[in-house]
């Protein structure tokens, strides 16, 4: 049952019950989390799952130490960017072959920006929004640089409603399923709908959508996807990204960074390049094997997981959060950044307030973990696999105990460090 604003928010004791009735109150356990520590920055990097200790000693001492060389195919390094990507695929609804696990999200934006345009010739505009993560911004700049004829036009700057902007001469669109910095959730269904409508091909960049809410990239009918796994994947810092490639483009398209990993017959060392199949034409080089170890561990938590009942649990804890930070926070100058409507939000929390690095920073000294982006925006990522209700309400109560002492003030909140 998904939490609506109440006069009288509900006690701790009301969420130590709510505890007691969560089907997925065992999940906790399988992530590495100190005691007193309420870490509301999965929506940024996800906590270590236990499970990836031994599996990564495993890989050093085993696979690495004694297995060498051999490992590439022994430990199936090699095939990783296939085995994780197939156990990723049917996360995210789609099929074997569809999703290689590869490369920073960044980098497969940049190819399936170029694999989509390939198959669009005589279109000249990529779409985009004006509020899209930096990254993908900077790589539809990359791409435009190189290509003369294509132009870039942005939903927030060139129309208030990116529709307006699809036309017969929209090459491709990339869009966020979920915002970075609002958590706001996009309908990727019927945008994809209207995109292909004009004759569009759809990107669609689940960084903040994988893991955290029900995907179905087959069902949402996108062309391409790409995200990355050290978020709500739990894969570990820096853990490599994905791509995905719908069946019906498959053999249709081209990259511009063809490295001998996406060759149809890599061991061939042929001197010209022939794309291989599927999505495995979308890699490139050799991938980080222990990295990968990490992805493995995170995709493991999820075994069996129904998205759907995970998600209804996660709209539970975020509605808790809202009501208690609108009852108790609002008359200190706090005020919502997400859309307000529990369905319209992927479960993070984002709040503005013009001293938000201070209260961050604050809230950080008291063990609860939030971030901050610029200019004024606080980011709670409200996570259902590991996040109790009790830790909603204890993080609420203590941005209102930091807010009615302005312990926030203290010259230690207020120095900027270069990641916030
Ligand atoms: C929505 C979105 N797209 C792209 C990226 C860039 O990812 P990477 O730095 O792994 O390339 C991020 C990183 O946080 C992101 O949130």
């Amino acid at each position: 049952m998904t939490r609506t604003n109440t006069t009288m928010p509900p006690s701790r004791e009301d969420a130590i019950e709510m505890d007691r009735q969560d089907p997925f109150a065992h999940k906790r356990d399988e992530f590495f989390l100190e005691d007193g520590i309420i870490y509301l920055c999965g929506n940024s990097l996800g906590p270590m799952p236990k499970s990836v200790v031994g599996k990564i000693e495993h890989t050093m001492k085993e696979d690495w130490a004694r297995g060498l060389v051999t490992s590439w195919n022994k430990a199936g390094w090699f095939m990783m960017t296939d085995i994780l990507g197939d156990r990723l695929a049917t996360l995210l609804g789609a099929g074997p072959g569809e999703l290689v696990v590869s490369d920073a999200t960044g980098i497969n934006i940049y190819k399936t920006l170029h694999a989509a345009i390939s198959m669009q010739p005589g279109r000249t505009t990529i779409v985009s929004e004006a509020t899209s993560f930096p990254t993908d911004l900077y790589m539809i700049e990359g791409v435009t640089s190189l290509l003369a004829h294509m132009d870039i036009k942005l939903e927030g700057r060139d129309a208030d409603n990116i529709e307006e902007l699809f036309d017969q001469n929209t090459a491709v669109v990339l869009l966020n399923q979920v915002d970075y910095r609002t958590g706001e959730v996009r309908d990727i269904t019927g945008l994809t709908k209207k995109a292909h409508a004009v004759g569009a091909l759809v990107i669609s960049d689940v960084c903040h959508s994988a893991g955290a809410i029900p995907v179905n990239l087959h069902k949402e009918n996108v062309d391409f996807a790409v995200g990355c796994t050290y978020k709500y994947l739990n894969s570990g810092p820096g853990a490599p990204g994905f791509a995905y490639v719908a069946p019906r483009h498959h053999g249709k398209f081209k990259q511009p960074l063809t490295g001998w990993h996406g060759h149809a017959d890599p061991f061939k060392f042929e001197q010209t390049y022939r794309p291989g199949v599927g999505a495995r034409a979308l890699l490139s080089g050799t991938q980080p094997a222990i990295s990968a170890v990490g992805v493995s561990a995170g995709l493991d938590v999820f075994e069996g997981i129904d998205m759907h009942a995970l998600f209804a649990k996660g709209k539970d804890l975020s509605s808790l959060m809202a009501d208690l930070i609108e009852h108790w926070c609002e008359p200190h100058g706090i005020r919502f950044y997400s859309p307000r409507d529990v369905n319209h939000r992927n479960g993070q929390v984002s709040l503005t307030h013009e001293n938000g690095y201070a209260i961050v920073q604050a809230l950080i000294a008291r063990n609860v973990i939030g971030d901050y982006r610029q200019p004024d925006v606080i980011r709670f990522g409200v996570t259902p696999l590991y996040l109790r209700y009790v830790d909603i309400w204890d993080a609420a109560n203590h941005l209102r105990e930091v807010l009615e002492t302005e312990e926030w003030k203290d010259e230690r909140f207020n120095i900027k460090q270069l990641v916030t």
